[in-house]
């Protein structure tokens, strides 16, 4: 569904990933972690065309993401991306923000957007939230409307980049509990986080970047059980300490 080919990107001088490889098949969930800065968001932004690379190619189901011909708009409405920040638009309901980008983007009739947005509303727990406006719902609640309007547009695969990172501790697991869901449904995710329960949970594989490059991606079992890069093995001893 998704493979990335030999890509670089830099920053001015500053090469931000360097040669990044790797697949993610039809109902696949890859985690990817790392240290701050080592490319992570920049490789998944990179994956929806949010961010241009200078070479190797990307593949969204049969797409090249990098070809000047490519509808950059229309593959986005295509993949869904969730973020730390949940950026819902503040002065609509949550029926609303549900409801907007299926009836600009897709072309939806607005009383089948809605119906559809308030199914999705439902299946992460908040129907009866709909009329509400975000900043009257707390942040694991927004990100949940944030997944379900991601949904919304009927997506070939999901991306996520840390979107529990900004919650508080006991609205972290509403959220996962939402992604664990979406991956049992076999959705196909790649998932930056440093949620290693997650990962243990529903990851099929591991991919650990350090300084723009992929050092290492591995199945769950071999990445947790033997890391094989050192980088990887202090990563890892460091955040399974707390
Ligand atoms: N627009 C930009 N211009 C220049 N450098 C950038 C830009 N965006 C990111 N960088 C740099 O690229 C590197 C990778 O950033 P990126 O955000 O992808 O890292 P990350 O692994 O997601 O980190 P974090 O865990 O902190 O979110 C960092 O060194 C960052 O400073
Ligand atoms: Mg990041």
């Amino acid at each position: 569904m998704i493979s990335i080919k030999n890509v670089s990107k830099w920053y001015g001088d500053f090469q931000v990933l360097t040669d990044c490889t790797t697949e993610v098949s039809k109902g696949e969930v890859v985690v990817v972690c790392g240290p701050s800065g080592s490319g992570k968001s920049t490789l998944i932004k990179c994956v929806n065309g949010l961010e241009p690379f200078q070479s190797g190619d990307i593949i969204v189901d049969g797409i090249s993401v990098g070809s000047p011909k490519t509808d950059l708009p229309k593959l986005r409405s295509r993949v869904g991306m969730v973020f730390q920040h949940f950026e819902l638009f503040p002065h609509l309901s949550i029926t609303d923000n549900l409801a907007l980008a299926q009836i600009k983007v897709l072309g939806r009739k607005e009383d089948e957007a809605k119906k559809k947005g308030l199914a999705l509303l439902d299946r992460v727990g908040l129907s009866a939230h709909a009329a509400k406006f975000p900043g009257q719902l707390s942040g694991g609640q927004q990100q949940r409307v944030a997944i379900a309007r991601a949904l919304a547009m009927d997506p070939i695969a999901m991306l996520f980049d840390e979107p529990t990172s900004a919650l508080d501790p006991e609205m972290i697991n509403e959220v996962l509990d939402v992604m664990v869901q979406l991956a049992h449904e076999g959705m196909t995710m790649m998932c930056v986080t440093h949620e290693m329960g997650f990962a243990r949970k529903v990851a099929n594989r591991v991919i650990f970047m350090d300084k723009g490059a992929i050092v290492e991606d591995a199945n769950k079992d071999e990445f947790f059980g033997s890391p094989r890069s050192e980088r990887a093995q202090a990563f890892l001893s460091k955040i399974l300490q707390h």
